[in-house]
């Protein structure tokens, strides 16, 4: 299949109109949004939206985001919104903040994953409400990433993974956020926060009041538990290279323990890296560091990339500094037990 790409820059108009053609045709389109970027389809079509989990490689029992440009949109979707829910939706909405209410029947089974919720989100991003309104249609979007892989903050990501397998690649520039949407159930009284994101739990509280956290955002479900939101049971943002993080203790305790991972890597012929702060780099001497940025925002953004970054390098090992749960500090956390397939140190 012959992928067309545009960059929105200099072919805005062009592009939009196509990838909007090619969502009304029932075709899939990588897209632009605030947190990563999305494998879109028409969200009512269910032959589109499995050809989602298709080229993705996804278990079709991982529901997908339906995402809308405009709150009446949500109406199609879900059959009630709770007063509390609609409370933190005027708030967060447009924005990385996606909600989980009971899905009306006409929704797909494919979209939801069998569930009867669906999780809906109205992205910032003003190219991705573009497209939406343009198509004319609801979009059903998980990240733009083959399954397993770290999801994509660059168009350039999405061409490594899905060139010549859909029609439309949207560049929109790099992600703002870099990391995905917080998945938030908002069918009770207290919402419960499922995957941690932009919008904070201290965010959620601020407005509703109360805010739980999901089992399973920062801990390994046993055997037997139920996740709440399929997506945290599965391997995710995994490169190539083996992963741990080192989390706890004070500071240069806790460089300490990575120092001595990192020597014996070495020592054992691995390529090795340590991905830390500006801040703290002084610690770990003259060993091969990765900086993410100054604070919990910027480690977000090029999380990701760097991730990629480092198979390209040809990277073995890739030691975490774990960084404080504290507001988008929790999501980093969450992204990272994950890439480390829960290798703590
Ligand atoms: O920022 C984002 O959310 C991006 C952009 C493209 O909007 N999308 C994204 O989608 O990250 P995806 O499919 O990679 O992640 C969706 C997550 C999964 O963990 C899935 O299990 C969860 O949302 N999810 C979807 N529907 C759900 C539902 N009805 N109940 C619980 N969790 C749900
Ligand atoms: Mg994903």
């Amino acid at each position: 299949m012959k992928t067309e790409i545009f960059d929105l820059k200099t072919e805005y108009d062009k592009g939009l109109e196509t990838a909007a053609k090619a969502i009304a045709d029932g075709k899939l389109v990588g897209f632009p949004t605030e947190t990563v970027y999305g494998l879109g389809a028409d969200a009512m079509n269910e032959e589109a939206v499995r050809s989602i989990y298709l080229a993705k490689g996804r278990p079709s029992n991982n529901p997908l985001i339906v995402h809308i440009y405009k709150f009446e949109q949500l109406d199609a979707l879900v059959s009630e919104v709770p007063e509390k829910a609609e409370k933190l939706l005027r708030v967060f909405w447009p924005g990385p903040f996606t909600a989980v209410l009971n899905k009306k029947p006409e929704v797909n089974d494919t979209v939801s994953g069998g569930l009867k919720t669906v999780a809906v989100r109205m992205p910032a991003h003003a190219m991705a409400r573009e497209l939406i309104k343009r198509s004319g249609k609801l979009i059903a979007a998980p990240s733009a990433n083959l399954s397993g892989k770290p999801s994509p903050t660059t168009a350039q990501h999405v061409i490594d993974d899905f060139m010549g397998k859909i029609p439309v690649i949207l560049d929109g520039g790099s992600a703002d956020v870099g990391l995905e949407s917080t998945v938030c159930d908002l069918r009770g009284d207290v919402p419960i926060v499922l995957r941690p994101g932009g919008v904070t739990a201290e965010m959620i509280r601020s407005v509703a009041g109360d805010v739980m956290i999901s089992p399973g955002v920062l801990e390994e479900l046993k055997e037997g538990e139920k996740a709440l939101s399929p997506g945290m049971l599965y391997k995710h943002y995994s490169p190539k290279a083996e992963v741990f993080l080192a989390m706890g203790g004070e500071e240069k305790e806790l460089a300490g323990r990575i120092n001595i991972l990192y020597d014996k890597c070495i020592k054992e012929g691995r390529k090795s890296e340590i991905f830390c702060m500006e801040a703290s780099r002084s610690l770990y001497g003259e060993r091969n560091c990765r900086l993410l940025g100054k604070n919990a925002e910027e480690i977000a953004a090029s999380l990701f990339s760097e991730l990629r970054l480092a198979d390209e390098r040809g990277v073995e090992v890739v030691l975490f500094e774990g960084l404080s749960t504290d507001g988008i500090g929790l999501a980093v956390m969450n992204r990272m037990i994950r890439a480390a397939g829960f290798k703590l140190i």
